[in-house]
């Protein structure tokens, strides 16, 4: 078949505590491709969670094809997906979904040539299904389930027929389907979320994710403080004060307090940070930069959530400005 398109010819043992910076021994070590493979995502800085990651090294080497991540909005699934691929120097295809999300934006269609002829064009999942990549379909639940439905049989393994060009097209070994999800259970910004009919929903191993632990959340936010020149000293103090903060608002949330709306995720608690560096100099309305930064970083629907990240943000830091 298509063979000799596989983006990934070879494996190359990489150790797994200089890739993933994690606390193990250096010749633990795990296979990647090669570093010149296609289509693989730009490393970013991003602190892997152990329990996260071994789910995922049991997915990949269980041969499992198709995998989904349920959480929080901004809990990290889908830099997760990212950042792995980044690290196995795997070929990942991006799609976001959304409700207008057709089977032919998933799978492809016949585009019109400069001579006028018609041109079959592989979307993202037969992209990546023809060369065994990775294909990460992100919200996945926004899709209608009739779109949801045209991958069942990729999934399961069997040949599928493009219609249009009669290709027979049996997905690569190493075809890997990942999707994330909001949970439809939470009570933060769902709507639109619709539930997958059976057939579809039982074809996914599942994983729940949650925040990142505080340690590690302290960790990259007390990172992204220094990298913009805050003394360690100073980082270590506001970064407590930006983890504690978000994780009593994701308490509270989760108490169901009224005022709450949305708990503080890890994107708003990066940006609290990088705002309270470049608002060092602006002491506006007689705030600290901290204050300040804060309602510039955590947007708070009604004047009662306000409030009460305030109270939370004030007891936490012991600061009344
Ligand atoms: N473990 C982490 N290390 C570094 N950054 C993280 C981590 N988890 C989340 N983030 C950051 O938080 C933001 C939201 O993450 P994202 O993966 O988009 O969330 P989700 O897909 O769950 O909505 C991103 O900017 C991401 O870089
Ligand atoms: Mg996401």
């Amino acid at each position: 078949m298509h063979n000799n398109q596989l983006p990934v010819r070879e494996l190359v043992k990489r150790s797994l505590a200089a890739e993933f910076s994690l606390d193990v021994p250096p010749e633990a070590m795990f296979e990647g491709g090669p570093d010149d493979t296609p289509d693989v995502p730009a490393k970013k800085f991003y602190a892997f969670e152990r329990a996260r990651l071994k789910d995922l090294m049991v997915f990949w080497d269980a041969k499992e094809p198709a995998l989904k991540l349920i959480g929080d909005p901004a809990a990290g699934k889908t830099s997760l997906i990212e950042q792995f691929h980044a690290r196995m120097r795997w070929p990942l295809y991006l799609m976001s979904c959304s409700s207008d999300t057709q089977p032919y934006h998933l799978n492809g269609q016949l585009m019109p040539q400069l001579d006028g002829s018609l041109k079959w064009v592989d979307g993202p999942v037969i992209k990546a299904a023809r060369i065994g990549a990775s294909v990460l379909l992100d919200e996945y639940n926004t899709l209608a389930p009739s779109s949801a439905t045209s991958l069942n049989a990729l999934l399961e393994g069997y040949s599928i027929t493009i219609p249009e060009t009669g290709e027979v097209i049996k997905a690569a070994p190493t075809f890997r389907v990942f999707a994330t999800e909001n949970s439809i259970h939470s009570r933060v910004a769902v709507a639109g979320r619709n539930v997958q009919d059976a057939a579809n929903d039982e074809r996914w191993m599942v994983v729940e994710v949650d925040y990142l632990r505080p340690e590690l959340e302290l960790a990259i936010v007390k990172e992204t403080l220094m990298k913009r020149g805050t003394t360690e000293a100073d980082a270590q103090l506001v970064a407590d004060i930006i983890v504690k903060t978000a994780i009593q608002t994701r308490t509270l949330y989760r108490q169901e307090d009224p005022s709450i709306e949305k708990p503080m995720s890890t994107r708003v608690a990066l940006r609290w940070a990088r705002l309270q560096c470049a608002y060092q100099s602006v002491r506006a309305q007689n705030l600290s930069p901290l204050h300040y930064s804060l309602s510039r970083a955590f947007h708070t629907p009604s004047p009662a959530m306000r409030a009460k990240t305030f109270e939370v943000f004030k007891s936490v830091s012991g600061l009344d400005h």
